[in-house]
């Protein structure tokens, strides 16, 4: 069958990563265009990564009869609307996470993508990351018995981006930004069990001159079949980013480091040109990382996607894993405003971003 054409919304860090995913599976996929609003940087994107078409406006892109798949990779608060134009237009939408801003529109999304029959596909990584796709293995096999805490945690020095540290742009800080991935993982890994209650710590411990978002936060998860999920979120860690899990059950457990786990314990003193995404510096002792695309899982989740637009594969992460994300956050954020723990089912409505739960109380 032929390559799934995909056009990719957005020009920068993420943009990046899946133009590079793509061109990982050739077998799957091609790029065929781009869209990005700042002047020049659709042009320069498409050159370095030889894409025929570059538009300034997304709703060109979309007009493309030969897009069949969008991926989003524009600021969260841009997300609902893109998916819901690209449903219109008939295209399949990977949808960067947090899959939106509001639980009103999370269901827009899903319902427009319905009506429309294209899939509307989560991007979660975390799902398709080579270690923590053996550690589940492992699990599934009963290697570790019943398993009852998994804890996740990603940690950095905080986003390269500017609209990461305006709440009104992303929704909140360091949970909206990492926590969601850390929601979505212990719930996949676990099997996908109903969430009972979210608990959560949040402060802005470091960044408070920069953000009204919190940069630091501690969230737990009680699943219906009793196991914990532990996600812990950061812009304070400098040094690089760190993504890593532990796994605990009543017969064994496991460890896995996605980034320093995979990397070349180095010393230079002179420096070299990268080591890994958010590390400041090259000098002194370094853990460059290698196939950090891959080990994140970016190439293995743009073909499960080519593959569910061809029918080969059944989504694994879709609208409502974003969705169900983003009623975790909101009981996250609510959490952290009341200081208590917060049952699921949890819709509040008149909610224009989740952050507002925590801080306006
Ligand atoms: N899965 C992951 O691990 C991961 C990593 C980084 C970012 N993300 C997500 O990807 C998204 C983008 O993040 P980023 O780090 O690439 O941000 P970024 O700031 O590096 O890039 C954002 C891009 O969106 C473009 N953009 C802004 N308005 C637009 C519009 N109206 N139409 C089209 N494009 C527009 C910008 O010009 C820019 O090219 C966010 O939702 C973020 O949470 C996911």
């Amino acid at each position: 069958m032929s390559k799934v054409k995909i056009g990719i919304v957005g020009s920068r860090f993420q943009a990046d990563c899946i133009a590079g995913a793509v061109k990982a599976i050739p077998e799957e996929a091609e790029l065929v265009a781009v869209a990005s609003p700042t002047k020049g940087h659709a042009t320069d994107f498409a050159k370095r990564h030889g894409i025929p078409q570059a538009f300034s406006d997304y709703h060109d892109l979309l007009r493309e009869p030969q897009v069949e798949m969008i991926s989003i990779t524009a600021p969260n608060r841009l997300h609902a609307q893109i998916t819901i134009d690209a449903a219109r237009a008939g295209k399949h939408v990977v949808c960067e996470k947090p899959l939106c801003m509001t639980l009103e529109e999370a269901d827009a999304m899903i319902d427009a993508c319905a009506k429309a029959g294209v899939l509307l596909l989560y991007a979660e990584e975390l799902f398709f990351a080579p270690k923590y796709v053996k550690a589940k293995q492992m699990a599934d096999e009963g290697a570790f018995g019943r398993v009852h805490l998994v804890k996740q945690g990603e940690k950095h020095s905080g986003p390269h981006s500017d609209w990461f540290w305006d709440v009104t742009q992303s929704g909140g800080g360091a949970v909206m930004d990492l926590g969601c991935h850390g929601i979505a993982f212990c719930w996949w890994f676990l099997g996908k069990p109903k969430v009972k209650s979210v608990y959560s710590q949040m402060a802005t411990q470091v960044h408070g001159d920069r953000t009204q978002g919190e940069d630091e936060a501690i969230t737990i998860i009680e699943f219906a079949n009793g196991a914990v999920g532990m996600v812990e979120s950061s812009w304070n860690r400098p040094g690089g980013m760190d993504d890593s899990i532990e796994v605990f059950g009543d017969k064994g457990q496991t460890y896995a480091d996605i980034l320093m786990g995979n990397a070349l314990p180095t010393y230079s003193e002179v420096g070299f040109g990268y080591a890994v995404e958010k590390a400041a510096s090259t000098k002194g002792w370094t853990y460059p990382v290698f196939e950090e695309h891959w080990n994140y899982g970016f190439p293995q989740e743009m073909r499960h996607f080519a593959r569910c637009v061809r029918g080969k594969e059944t989504p694994i992460s879709d609208g409502a894993t974003g969705r169900l994300v983003q009623e975790v956050l909101y009981a996250a954020y609510a959490s952290a405003g009341e200081g208590r723990k917060i049952a699921l089912p949890f819709r509040p409505t008149g909610v224009t971003k989740p952050i507002d739960l925590w801080k306006a109380r």
